[in-house]
């Protein structure tokens, strides 16, 4: 089941036809005198995006007229049909590859995602029969990924903290059968997580490392690590109101992680997947940990705590260490590292650093393939000694807060020694405006990118 995909192909239904701007002259010129009218009453201008319903004589739909910039397909080509059509059903007239038709079916479901887990929504969307060539497995597993991820994040603290985190995790791996270990409370201590104990210690719920196995162990080892910060309160380095306002956010990269295995799982590629969540609330209470502590990380190199803030990397950290063990083939993370990555490219590109060069131009032509935007930042090594510390071998806060964003991505590159390839996303995992197929509100960055980069590197 694909929400509001509808796979009955008989059904009756009602056509889209899709025009670019450039062919509407000439298509109004072909149609009757009732069409031409109703076009030309409307006041209907053929701008990018704008669609038109046309009647028929009984009173019906005659056909969905829309208008885009031009046919080069992509996700969100239909994406803002589904809110504004009429309750029905849609049948798309066009001629569209196995990549278009999935597309636009994926971006056509993603439109319809409500959050109505604390009040109820009436809202009803349109519904779109499933284009032919689609590749349904495909769009079911995308939707359900991004959808995943989309209320993980949605769902507040309160409901979603690291106990219920892993929960989400457990269901994932029941799923599709994969080993799932969860390192909780003092065992953190015991099998040498320190830093995520240190910062998740002065929560109610314990803090933990969810760690998830799945695929033959021959394949080649890609291991996902995601940011599961649950609450980030900045620790007694307090976040003011508004910088804590959508702090129920900082599990996005947690999010990510479970949103992208789900899909690698779902497709059974033929990849051995691990997922490492250190999941955590970074939180205020006696027992917290201070700003001037040194920690010693699971690698064993000491890091001076500048600022309780910057918890993410040392969260990170030890799960990279842990990733990097087992010199996994790839290594990808994804976290709500840092304020500056979003001054840098804003909201709503997922910033990417890695040193492989190889990769990134995989990486960067399936982002572009897929709508799903990256662009690349430097882990520029002259940078590293603005995190040296007096005290120990590290800080986990830069002397300045330029290069932000980097000085983050230095840091965690000091944890991964092993591992053929690395990348670190930092994303947003929110949109801060809509957008078509987009709501307000939780948003998986980068995870249908990686898919398809995935798909490409290792493919059956
Ligand atoms: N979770 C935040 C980063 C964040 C803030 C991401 C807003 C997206 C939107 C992270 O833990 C943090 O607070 N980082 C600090 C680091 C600084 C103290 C070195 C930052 O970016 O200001
Ligand atoms: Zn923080
Ligand atoms: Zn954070």
């Amino acid at each position: 089941m694909i929400p509001n995909i509808s796979d009955e192909t008989a059904t009756p239904s009602t056509s889209i036809k899709v025009i670019e701007i450039s062919a509407f002259d000439g298509w109004l010129n072909d149609q009757t005198d009732m069409v031409k009218n109703w076009i030309s009453v409307q006041a209907f201008k053929p701008v990018k995006g704008a669609h038109i319903v046309v009647p028929n004589p009984e009173g019906g739909i005659s056909f969905v007229l829309l208008v885009l910039k031009d046919l080069n397909w992509n996700v969100w080509s239909l994406a803002s049909l589904p809110a504004s059509l009429p309750e029905g059903i849609y049948k798309l007239e066009a001629e569209l590859d196995e990549k278009q038709a999935s597309d636009v079916s994926i971006g056509w479901s993603l439109a319809t995602y409500k959050f109505d887990r604390y009040k109820e929504n009436n809202k009803v969307f349109a519904t779109l029969v499933l284009p032919v060539n689609a590749d349904q497995a495909h769009v079911e597993r995308s939707v359900y990924a991004t959808n995943l991820a989309r209320d993980l994040i949605n769902i507040p603290t309160s409901d979603m903290g690291p106990k219920a985190l892993e929960g989400a995790a457990s269901q994932i791996a029941g799923e599709f059968e994969a080993r799932q270990m969860n390192v909780v409370g003092e065992d953190l201590l015991t099998y040498h997580f320190p830093m995520v104990h240190a910062v998740g210690r002065a929560s109610e719920q314990k803090p933990r490392l969810i760690d998830m196995v799945w695929g033959d162990a021959s394949a080649p080892k890609v291991t996902i690590v995601g940011k599961g910060v649950c609450f980030d309160t900045g620790g007694l380095d307090l976040k003011p109101s508004s910088a804590m306002l959508l702090m129920k956010k900082d599990m996005g990269g947690a999010a990510m992680a479970l949103g992208l295995a789900y899909m690698i799982m779902h497709a059974g590629l033929p990849v051995r997947l691990r997922v490492l969540i250190p999941a955590v609330e970074n939180a205020v209470s006696g027992n917290a940990y201070r700003p001037g502590d040194v920690l010693t990380s699971r690698s064993g190199k000491t890091v001076e705590i500048g600022n309780t803030d910057a918890e993410g990397r040392l969260v990170l950290a030890d799960a990279l260490t842990a990733a990097d063990e087992e010199e996994p083939d790839l290594l990808i993370d994804f976290a709500t590292l840092t304020g500056a990555a979003r001054v840098a490219v804003g909201t709503e590109i997922s910033a990417t650093f890695t040193d492989d060069d190889e990769l990134f131009a995989l990486i960067e032509r399936h982002a572009k393939a897929e709508n799903d935007p990256v662009w690349r930042l430097p882990l520029w090594d002259n940078y590293r000694e603005l995190i040296d510390s007096k005290v120990a071998e590290i800080n986990n806060s830069g002397s300045t807060g330029f290069a932000g964003a980097i000085t983050a991505g230095l840091f965690l590159k000091e944890f991964v020694e092993k591992s053929k390839s690395w990348v670190h996303f930092d994303i947003m995992a929110y949109n801060n405006r809509a957008r078509a197929g987009r709501p307000v509100g939780g948003e998986a960055f980068a995870i249908r990118t990686m898919f398809a980069a995935l798909s490409e590197r290792y493919g059956k």
